[in-house]
């Protein structure tokens, strides 16, 4: 096992339906590394409660990964509870723990709010991904469409404008673009040109960081 210093990780954050993290994939997929969604470990949580009816903190612990279908885990409903439960500080904790072994353990590529902020700080390589408000509602719109999940197209604007205004004035770990983060705005790029972006980006720091790596 590597230690954390050892490790590359390239930390994805940014807006809800930004893009991140499509771009996340398709980065550890292009450089073979692992990738951790952490807002799922979020929505996992969010889905316990919302089942049980429970104390989140009680949640973090007990919940069954077998029971929950991908479908269930992306589901706005779940988002938005997500965001909820990802204030609490105890929620927080639990999960801090996971998400800073796996970066430790692993070649990686982390999507979240938080993870060159507070996960990893010393993450290899950061963006902070965004687009306009309008245009990340309307690919949601697209995307459930194609799901065959008819919504307002407004209401999931006002959805994803609320949300971003909680995950950005929570107390604890708030998103915010790490200082050393390169900032990406996807709103006038369609994926492969927010991937070939984001890859200029990234790449020369983690081939860098792989050549200094010593070898074995
Ligand atoms: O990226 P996502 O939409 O799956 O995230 C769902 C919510 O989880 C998000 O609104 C806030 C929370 N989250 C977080 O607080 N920190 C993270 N690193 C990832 C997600």
């Amino acid at each position: 096992m590597r230690t954390a210093s050892n490790s590359i990780v390239i930390a994805v954050d940014g807006t809800a339906a930004s893009g991140k993290g499509t771009l996340a994939k398709r980065l550890a997929r292009h450089f073979s590394f692992a990738h951790l969604d952490s807002g799922s470990l979020y929505r996992l949580v969010a889905l316990s409660v919302l089942e049980s009816g429970g104390d989140p903190a009680q949640a973090a612990k007990a919940i069954d990964l077998s029971r929950i279908g991908d479908d269930a885990i992306r589901s706005d409903r779940a988002g938005k509870k997500a965001s909820e439960v990802s204030a609490i500080p105890e929620v927080r904790a639990a999960l801090l723990q996971f998400q800073r072994d796996f970066a430790a353990e692993f070649d990686a590529v982390i999507d979240g709010r938080d993870i060159g902020t507070v996960i990893c700080p010393d993450a290899t390589a950061k963006l902070f991904v965004d687009a306009r408000p309008q245009v990340r509602a309307n690919r949601r719109w697209k995307e459930l469409q194609s799901l065959g999940i008819p919504r307002e197209e407004a209401q999931i604007l006002a959805e994803l404008v609320a949300r971003d205004r909680a995950d950005r004035s929570r107390p604890i770990s708030p998103m915010k673009p790490a200082l050393d983060a390169d900032l990406l705005d996807t709103s006038d790029l369609d994926i492969d040109a927010a991937f070939a972006a984001a890859l200029a980006l990234v790449s020369p720091k983690v081939e860098a960081a792989l050549k200094a790596r010593p070898r074995g």
